[in-house]
């Protein structure tokens, strides 16, 4: 990773009007100008997109879009709008919108006195890349003396073959040098510092093997359902959405070998290598789930086959669970257990890391309850942070053990974190490819989940707001071990559970967090929702289980 000056360039967006962009990309992009990173001068923000808003709309709609996403000062968001914002009209998308396109930014390259260094972002539907790369090809913007760099959003392709057919499409207009693909969960600053974590604490790194470590669990769990995006999913699924990719990175984050050197190629190669050593995952070591609608606080949660664009008899997976094996000299014998879902009882991303027990029990005549093994819970969201569990010795007599926890919490230490999307944009700027997705690995992750994704899948249920179906809890019971976090068949009270109801976005009134003191929001469990909401923030602020 580098800490190079982001040099004069034209940041264009290309499909500028979507979701992505107001949500992600401007409150990136302005923040990023906040810290001092991008200035007026070095860089110049294009959208281009096909709906005829023109300069100020765009402007308007950017403005707008950055107050709801909770920037303050008015007059300065508005300066930054007038200064930093253009737009370029696609009309139909054809080659001649594409060289109005590059007319347009040329022109502002000249009036500006910028290099040829440009960016493009495609946010863009993953069936109309290749037709944009043609153009901006066509347009001969992919060419220039400067510099071009351009960004893609997953998927990567749906399997092996569409994911080597898009590779091959990309590299007959760019180098892969020139490719940013971005898997948004590089950019989170715990994942990063996860490599930190392992490579410059020997004590860790000493005990990251077979010898020591007896599995490890990777979750993420999502609490929302498919909101409005049932089209999608029901053509994705949880494998492909989020296993394939998020998670997959995440095992080789964890499990990779210490590369040479602290940059792209050398940390990318070491990923490879742990990908490429991953066992074919058989059917029998994987469990689907699908949930149900639930009724709690006076309302009905919606089971995914009724989600909007969603049919009746759908058999999409919108949980997975699967024990991977890397078969290398480090790993050999040591399960990794991955599981993701929606509609569990809360968001988090958490990386447990169980060691071996001692090997005899000196305490067992004397504490006969057993005495759990050491776990590194590394919780990447929310509430970011590590904790180490160990067992001690209660004061006193009789003799027994009871189980604590080192902490570090990322926000205490240093206040809020960068979003991913800060990370990776100025990444992108500054041409550090380390935190983005390699055409290698997409192409070798699909060759792991290919196998899996065809044939008809056999789906179990599970309520929406518990762990996932109990077959998956069976799965690790098969091979001595449990879920270091919520059973499948362990459900939340229903007042406890976050997406009950929908408006988040209400401050805690003053009163109950004074209430909460340093206990956990004990006395909510009205089901009026406004206090639902209230209980369900403090648990997740208060970080539950496992913390
Ligand atoms: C996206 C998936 O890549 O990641 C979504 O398409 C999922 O389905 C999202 O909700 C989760 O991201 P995060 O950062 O909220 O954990």
């Amino acid at each position: 990773m580098s800490d190079h000056q982001v040099e004069p360039h034209v940041f264009a967006i290309v499909g500028a009007t979507g979701d992505l962009t107001r949500r992600k990309l401007l409150p990136a992009l302005y923040h990023l100008r906040d810290q001092g990173i991008l200035e007026t001068r070095n860089t110049l923000i294009v959208g281009a997109a096909l709906p005829e808003m023109g300069e100020e709309g765009f402007r308007l709609w950017a403005f707008e879009g950055l107050q709801q996403a909770g920037s303050r000062n008015e007059t300065e968001l508005r300066v930054w709008c007038e200064e930093c914002l253009h737009y370029q009209t696609l009309h139909e998308g054809g080659p001649q919108d594409y060289e109005a396109l590059a007319t347009y930014i040329r022109r502002l390259e000249r009036a500006h006195n910028m290099p040829e260094n440009r960016v493009f972002y495609l946010a863009l539907p993953p069936d109309t890349v290749p037709i944009a790369m043609e153009r901006l090809d066509q347009a001969g913007l992919l060419k220039s003396h400067g510099w071009v760099r351009v960004v893609f959003e997953k998927p990567f392709g749906h399997d092996f073959h569409s994911a080597r057919h898009l590779n091959t499409t990309l590299h007959r207009y760019i180098e892969e040098s020139q490719i940013y693909r971005i898997d948004h969960y590089l950019g989170k600053e715990t994942v990063q510092n996860l490599l930190a974590f392992r490579f410059a604490n020997p004590i860790f790194e000493s005990l990251w093997k077979r010898d020591t470590i007896e599995n490890i669990q990777i979750t993420v769990a999502e609490d929302l359902g498919v909101e409005h995006r049932g089209d999608y999913y029901q053509q994705a699924g949880a494998l492909r959405d989020m296993v394939q990719n998020h998670l997959t990175q995440l095992m080789t984050v964890i499990a990779m070998e210490v590369p040479v050197s602290f940059d792209a190629v050398a940390i990318q190669n070491e990923k490879q290598k742990v990908l490429l050593s991953i066992a074919p995952i058989t059917p029998q070591d994987i469990v689907f789930g699908q949930y149900t609608s639930w009724q709690v606080a006076g309302q009905t949660i919606r089971g995914y086959r009724e989600e909007h664009g969603v049919p009746k008899d759908s058999t999409t997976e919108t949980y997975v669970a699967l024990k991977a094996e890397i078969h290398n000299w480090r790993w050999k014998g040591v399960p990794f257990y991955l599981r993701t879902g929606k509609r569990f009882p809360r968001k988090l991303t958490q990386i447990a890391v169980t060691f071996r027990e001692a090997p005899t029990q000196v305490f067992r005549s004397l504490d006969p309850g057993s005495i759990p093994p050491n776990k590194l819970l590394i919780t990447l969201q929310p509430s970011e942070g590590f904790s180490l569990c160990f067992s001690v010795k209660n004061p006193g007599r009789p003799f027994q053990m009871s189980d604590h926890a080192l902490q570090f919490d990322y926000e205490q230490a240093f206040g809020q974190l960068p979003e991913a999307y800060e990370t990776l944009l100025r990444d992108v700027m500054i041409g550090d490819q380390t935190l983005f997705v390699s055409a290698d690995f997409t192409e070798t992750a699909w060759c792991l989940y290919d196998p899996l994704l065809t044939g008809e899948k056999s789906v179990h249920f599970y309520t929406a707001g518990s762990w996932g179906p109990s077959e998956a809890d069976a799965l690790l019971e098969r091979y001595g071990h449990r879920w270091a976090l919520g059973k499948g068949i362990e459900k939340l009270e229903g007042p406890r559970w976050t997406s009950a109801v929908e408006d988040q976005a209400a401050p805690i009134p003053e009163e109950v967090t004074s209430e909460l003191g340093g206990s956990i929001a004990g006395g909510y469990r009205s089901v009026a929702s406004r206090v639902v909401v209230i209980e369900a923030r403090c648990l997740n602020w208060c970080c539950l289980d496992g913390r």
